[in-house]
């Protein structure tokens, strides 16, 4: 008998058991440990930037000289700076840690789409970052619940690789937890890419850090990333919204009050009521805590402030909702009140971003029928708006060298589908309740 059939239906056979199975996960990474030692004391570290109103940027640097000016020089040709702006600066003692000096410096106003270089507190190097364009298309990157270890250098790793304006983060960032040397890593970690792009940021439970009698919380995150809250009528940094290209991003806080009578509730029904859907067609949202989840981590804990705030953010429309905390990814169809709805939000969980504690592998089954897809590896999201209708959004795996599959879909936005039209009785009702 002729082997050579017997061969072809073994290889065909094998071949199929091979593509059927399961995608195997590489291994763990280890937490990163940086020899943490005392710069040249007016050196500019940890430096990054982040909006501050139209036009304008905030550069936030640390020095360990505490006499070091809270000045940024800056211009559109490298070693000409054309432009100089004075800035505040904060520091904070915890426990037996003494931050060094915390400079913010907002700068502007900068013209759309432009490379500016700048230097801090009249000290080299010489760091540069790109202004946002003043239109769509725009390109945001995604990663939640960071930390510092092996993973986190390769999703940083990979956002550098792809073209973006702006990087969203639905908190968690440095996995500190307490310890606030590892702040300062962190801060130089992220420095390469948060220095050259403006990153967004929201808190999640690893930012807290209170000691019951000692010690509030967020005290560090407060410090040392501080966003355009007042700039956007916010009386916290825990929560606050910013305007990019057509585009209206509201951050809300997890772990700050947010049931209707809270002051979170009320700042949020004024920044919608302020939202021109003309001017900024697409509203996302991002928080910490995520309110569509099928993954057996956290289950529930983000239903209060579903209860509490997902009325208004479907009045309102919002697009698309980011959060993080469980360490994997997840996408939703459109959903509302727990079950699909053409007029709903979007909701994408990416926790995945590289933190110590690694991934949450257990998913209750069978999947939600709102639950589209769901993984738990570390990566990265990519949301590219391409127009006022159209925006494509990506997921990437850290290990996408592999000839693995990953996420991706084209969104419609809520003005194109009518939806915001439809609602605009409702969402002035909900807005003007006493
Ligand atoms: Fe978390």
């Amino acid at each position: 008998m002729d082997p050579k059939p017997i061969i072809t239906v073994l290889f065909l056979i094998s071949a199929t058991v091979i593509a059927a199975q399961e995608y195997v996960r590489p291994p763990p990474r280890k937490a990163l440990h940086f020899p943490w030692s005392r710069k040249p004391s007016s050196l500019p570290q940890q430096v990054h930037i982040s909006f501050a109103g139209d036009k304008h940027l905030r550069v936030t640097w640390v020095t360990d000289d505490k006499s070091a000016p809270s000045v940024v020089e800056y211009g559109t040709s490298s070693g000409k700076y054309s432009s100089v702006a004075q800035g505040e600066s904060t520091s904070y003692t915890y426990m037996l840690y003494r931050s060094g000096k915390i400079h913010h410096t907002v700068i502007g106003p900068l013209e759309h789409d432009t490379v500016y270089f700048y230097q801090c507190g009249g000290q080299a190097p010489e760091f540069q970052f790109k202004t946002p364009p003043a239109q769509f298309p725009i390109t945001f990157a995604v990663a939640g619940d960071l930390g510092q270890t092996g993973w986190t250098k390769s999703t940083l790793d990979h956002i550098d690789q792809c073209k973006y304006d702006v990087h969203l983060l639905p908190g968690d960032l440095s996995y500190a937890d307490y310890i606030q040397s590892r702040w300062d890593t962190f801060g130089e970690l992220v420095q390469p890419l948060a220095s050259a792009r403006p990153w967004m940021v929201t808190q999640g439970n690893h930012e807290k850090e209170n000691i019951p009698l000692l010690k509030d919380g967020f005290q560090s995150y407060n410090s040392r990333w501080k966003m355009p809250y007042e700039e956007s009528g916010s009386s916290s940094n825990l929560y606050y919204s910013f305007e990019v290209a057509g585009v209206h991003a509201i951050m809300l806080g997890s772990y700050t009050d947010n049931d209707e009578y809270s002051d979170q509730y009320r700042w949020l029904k004024a920044d919608l009521s302020k939202v021109d859907r003309q001017k900024t067609p697409w509203l996302l949202v991002l928080f910490h805590v995520p309110w569509y989840n099928s993954n057996k981590a956290h289950q529930g804990e983000g239903d209060s402030m579903m209860a509490a705030m997902e009325p208004l953010l479907y009045a309102a429309s919002a697009d698309i909702v980011f959060a993080g905390h469980v360490h994997a990814y997840e996408r939703t169809k459109r959903v509302n009140n727990g079950k699909s709805d053409t007029c709903g939000a979007v909701h994408i969980t990416i926790g995945d971003g590289g933190n110590k504690e690694g991934l949450a592998h257990k998913y209750k089954n069978p999947p939600p029928e709102w639950s589209v897809f769901r993984e738990a590896s570390f990566g990265h999201g990519e949301l590219n708006i391409v127009n006022s209708t159209h925006a494509f959004w990506s997921w990437h795996r850290n290990d996408d060298d592999e000839p693995v599959r990953s996420d991706q879909v084209w969104i419609t936005s809520l003005v194109s589908s009518g939806c915001v039209a439809e609602k605009t009785l409702e969402l002035t009702k909900i807005l003007t309740e006493p």
